[in-house]
């Protein structure tokens, strides 16, 4: 598909914002976008004291530096009033924040490099054995595409047991459960390696993605002037017994938006090169992970 067919999709109703930020919230309240930490537990004063003091800081310095009007202060508390309307702040806070929240995590960990979660994962999905195909429609458009690889710990033991938590948009940029399409479950699942840590994945290469243009941070973004594309991207989480799971995305090479990401989750060791296999329009990539034992 080209970039403007994708924008020109007509938003469905409601709109793509509220079905998309309704089903965002819901996640998040319930713990769903929390899988790297426990909750964070009773405050400590001091800690309390410097982040939302260097974050307030942050703000009224940009008040002062550029001579915020009155009017500018009540159209930023009407956005706010509207994130809130439209469950939007588990989309803008990973589009706009996760990032660094990841790069500093990543500071204290080992083995294959990950990035943001973002707002879209859903628990109890299909399980299935590699090799597997993941569920999709009957007609599912784009590319037929084949990912392979093995998962083993630092030290090089392969990972018995290991699963790989795949899902990704369809060829038209919509999520399942997060959009009015597709159906609940397209292109998610739970693949099972084998007694080596090996998988193999069929499924469809996905498609560039927009925020949802029709709400508080898609209007945000395209008030700034700021392209509101993630490249095209396929979110997993590599889990084995002893280990830390992997939170990880992967991205093509020559998308449009590699370098662009309106949720600074791209990096250049997640890019993946597809090659023909022969198989009609088919295309396969090869792409191991390693786990960090758990101390
Ligand atoms: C958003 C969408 C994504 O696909 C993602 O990985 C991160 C954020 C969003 O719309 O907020
Ligand atoms: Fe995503």
């Amino acid at each position: 598909m080209t970039t403007t067919e994708h924008q020109s999709v007509p938003p469905t109703s409601p709109s793509a914002a509220v079905t998309a930020g309704a089903h965002a919230t819901e996640s998040a309240r319930a713990g769903l976008s929390n899988l790297r930490g426990p909750a964070a537990g009773g405050a400590d004063p001091q800690r309390v004291a410097t982040v939302v003091g260097a974050a307030l800081e942050g703000i009224r310095a940009a008040i002062r530096d550029h001579e915020v009007t009155y009017a500018e202060f009540d159209a930023f508390k009407q956005w706010l009033i509207a994130v809130s309307d439209t469950g939007e702040w588990p989309l803008f806070l990973d589009v706009y924040l996760e990032h660094e929240v990841e790069k500093v995590a990543a500071r204290s960990q080992q083995g294959s490099v990950g990035t943001i979660l973002g707002p879209f994962w859903l628990p109890d999905q299909a399980q299935l054995d590699s090799p597997a195909t993941l569920p999709m429609r009957e007609d599912e458009p784009g590319t037929p595409m084949i990912l392979v690889g093995q998962v083993t710990s630092t030290d090089g033991t392969p990972l018995a047991g290991a699963t790989v938590d795949i899902w990704h948009t369809d060829d038209e940029g919509w999520y399942s459960g997060f959009a009015s399409r597709p159906p609940a479950g397209n292109l998610r699942g739970v693949v099972r390696c084998d007694d080596q840590g090996r998988y193999e994945l069929h499924t469809r290469k996905p498609a560039p993605y927009t925020i949802p243009l029709d709400g508080p941070t898609g209007q945000m973004t395209q008030a700034a002037g700021w392209s509101p594309w993630r490249p095209a991207h396929i979110h997993l989480l590599v889990a084995a017994p002893g280990h830390r799971t992997l939170t990880s995305q992967l991205f093509f090479t020559g998308d449009p938006y590699l370098g662009n990401d309106v949720a600074s989750a791209d990096k250049p060791e997640l890019t993946l090169d597809p090659q023909p296999t022969g198989n009609g329009a088919e295309i396969r990539s090869d792409r191991d992970f390693v786990l960090e034992p758990e101390s």
